[in-house]
C-alpha cells in the first residue's frame, strides 16, 4: 500500500502535494522503475483526497516522463527516473560575426521571442513607478549592491520556489541586465586568460545566446537536439566541457521539453565531468497544456546555474534578468557584475518587486497565457488551412513553434521569395552550428502578432512557397 500524509491546512494545493510526494519517491528510487502504481481511485482513498487530485498529479508525472501508461495494464514508474549514483544526494523539499539584428523591419515578422508589447501593463506600471519614485527612501537613489535590491531578490526567490521548483536563498540571486548579461558573466566566470571556457551548447540553439558565449571568448561544442531537447547520449567526457548550456523547459528553436530521464542523465554527466549546467528558463511561464515542468536546478542546485529573464513575461525593454548561483560562485560573480556595470538600475527593480509583491505579476502571466494561447491557435489553424502538409513541432509552450514541410527546402532563394512577399520567417538551419540537418524547418514566433496578422502572414507564406514548387 502506498500512503503519505497530505496537509489540508497548507496553502500548497493538494495536487501539488501528491505530485511532490510521488516525484520524490521516484527520484530517490523508493518507488523503483517498473513498479506499478495503485489506480487513481485506490490511491485517492488511501491518502484521503479526491480522485481528481490523484489524476491530475499522475497526468503531470506522465507529462514529465516519470510515469508511463501500459495499455490495459496500468500506470508504472518509467525507466531511468532516479539518480543511479547518488540516490541519497537528492535533496528533499522544497555567429560570432557581429551583433544579432534587432532592427524592426517592414512586413509581417514572425520573429520568435517577441512578447506582445501591446499588452504591457502600462497603467499599473506607471502608477507603481510614480509611487516608488515619490516614496522610496533617499538611499535608493545612491549606488546599491552589485547583486541587486534585497526587495527584488526576496520576492524572486519565493516566486522561483513556488512556480519553478528552484531551490535557492535570496543571496544566491544576482540581478543582471537581462539573461544576456547573466550569460556573458557566466562565461567570464569560467574563463581565464590562457584558458577560454569550453561550453557544450544545444545545436540548433538561439543564435543570440550562442553569440554571447562566442563573443566572451568561449569555445563551443555542438550537441545535437531532437524533439525532446538535448541528446544527452551525445555528451562525451572526452570533450571536457566546463559548462553545458540547455533550455530544458522549452528548447529554442525545436520546442522540446526535456524528459526526466534526460535531466537525470545530464546531471549525472555534469557530476562525472565535474562541470556545470546553465539552465536558461526564458519562457516556461507560458505553458498551454498541463503545468510547467519543474526546473532542472531543483534537482541539483550545486550543479546548475539557473538563468531567468523578465524579457518574455513583461518586456525586453526592462533589461532585467538574473542568475541563481551555487554558493561557491556567488562572490566572484558579484565581483564580475560590479566591474561590468556596478549594478542594474535600482528604481526598475523596486517597481518590479512591487509589481510581483502586489499580485500583478501572477495576474499578468495568467492574462498573457490566454493571449498567447489564442495567437498560437490562430497560427496552428492558419497552417492547417494553408499548408496542410506541415508538421508542427513544439506547439504547446512559449511564443514560437517550428514548421516542417516534407517537400520544401528553405534555401536562400526561397527565403528571399518569402521576404519579397512581405513575410519574415526564420530557417532552423540559421540556428544550427552543424549544417544540413534542418533544411525543411522554419521557426515562427507569434507572441507579438495579432491573430488577424498571423492569418494574413501564413496565407502569404503559403503562396510564396507554392510559387516556387
Ligand atoms: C533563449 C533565450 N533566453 C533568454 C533571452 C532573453 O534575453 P534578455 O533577458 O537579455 O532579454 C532570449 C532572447 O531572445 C532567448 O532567446
Amino acid at each position: 500500500m502506498l500512503w503519505f500524509p497530505v496537509d489540508r491546512t497548507s496553502s500548497k494545493a493538494l495536487t501539488s502535494q501528491v505530485y511532490d510526494q510521488l516525484r520524490q519517491r521516484i527520484l530517490s528510487n523508493e518507488l523503483i522503475e517498473g513498479a506499478k502504481l495503485p489506480s487513481s481511485r485506490e490511491l485517492a482513498s488511501q491518502v484521503g483526497v479526491s480522485r481528481n487530485v490523484v489524476l491530475e498529479a499522475y497526468d503531470r508525472l506522465l507529462a514529465e516522463g516519470y510515469l508511463e501508461v501500459r495499455p490495459q495494464s496500468g500506470t508504472y514508474v518509467a525507466a531511468g527516473s532516479f539518480f543511479p549514483s547518488a540516490a541519497g544526494e537528492f535533496h528533499r523539499g522544497g555567429a560570432p560575426a557581429g551583433l544579432p539584428s534587432s532592427n524592426p523591419r517592414g512586413g509581417i515578422d514572425f520573429r520568435a521571442a517577441h512578447p506582445a508589447a501591446d499588452y504591457f501593463p502600462r497603467v499599473v506600471w506607471g502608477r507603481l513607478a510614480k509611487e516608488v519614485c515619490m516614496h522610496t527612501p533617499e538611499q535608493a537613489f545612491g549606488y546599491s549592491g552589485a547583486e541587486g535590491t534585497a526587495e527584488l531578490r526576496h520576492v524572486l526567490a519565493r516566486y522561483l520556489s513556488q512556480a519553478r521548483g528552484v531551490r535557492c536563498r535570496p543571496d544566491q540571486i544576482v540581478v543582471t541586465s537581462g539573461a544576456t548579461q547573466a550569460l556573458h558573466l557566466i562565461t567570464e566566470l569560467f574563463s581565464s586568460k590562457d584558458k577560454p571556457a569550453r561550453i557544450a551548447v544545444e545545436d540548433p540553439v538561439t543564435d543570440e545566446m550562442r553569440t554571447i558565449f562566442a563573443y566572451a571568448g568561449a569555445s563551443l561544442l555542438p550537441i545535437p537536439v531532437d524533439d525532446k531537447g538535448i541528446r544527452t547520449d551525445a555528451l562525451s567526457l572526452e570533450d571536457r566541457p566546463d559548462l553545458v548550456f540547455v533550455l530544458p523547459s522549452h528548447q529554442f528553436p525545436l520546442g522540446g521539453t526535456l524528459p526526466i530521464q534526460r535531466r537525470i542523465q545530464l546531471i549525472e554527466f555534469a557530476r562525472h565531468a565535474d562541470c556545470f549546467i546553465i539552465e536558461d528558463d526564458y519562457d516556461s511561464e507560458f505553458t498551454y497544456e498541463g503545468v510547467p515542468v519543474h526546473s532542472l536546478q531543483g534537482l541539483d542546485p550545486e550543479r546548475v546555474i539557473y538563468v531567468g529573464t523578465f524579457s518574455k513575461i513583461l518586456s525586453p525593454a526592462l533589461r532585467i534578468g538574473y542568475a541563481v548561483l551555487p554558493d561557491r560562485f556567488i562572490e566572484r560573480y558579484r565581483t564580475l557584475k560590479w566591474f561590468a556595470d556596478r549594478h542594474t538600475p535600482t528604481l526598475e527593480q523596486l517597481i518590479l518587486s512591487r509589481f510581483m509583491e502586489e499580485g500583478y505579476f501572477d495576474r499578468h502571466i495568467r492574462r498573457m497565457r490566454k493571449i498567447y494561447r489564442k495567437r498560437r491557435e490562430a497560427l496552428v489553424s492558419a497552417l492547417r488551412l494553408h499548408l496542410p502538409e506541415a508538421r508542427i513541432l513544439g506547439q504547446s509552450a512559449g511564443m514560437h513553434l517550428v514548421v516542417e514541410l516534407p517537400d520544401v527546402q528553405f534555401t536562400e532563394a526561397l527565403m528571399t521569395r518569402i521576404q519579397a512577399a512581405g513575410v519574415h520567417v526564420y530557417a532552423v538551419e540559421h540556428y544550427a552550428l552543424v549544417k544540413g540537418n534542418h533544411e525543411r524547418q522554419i521557426v515562427m514566433g507569434y507572441g507579438g502578432l495579432t491573430p488577424e496578422v498571423i492569418q494574413e502572414g501564413v496565407a502569404r507564406l503559403a503562396e510564396a512557397i507554392r510559387a516556387g514548387v
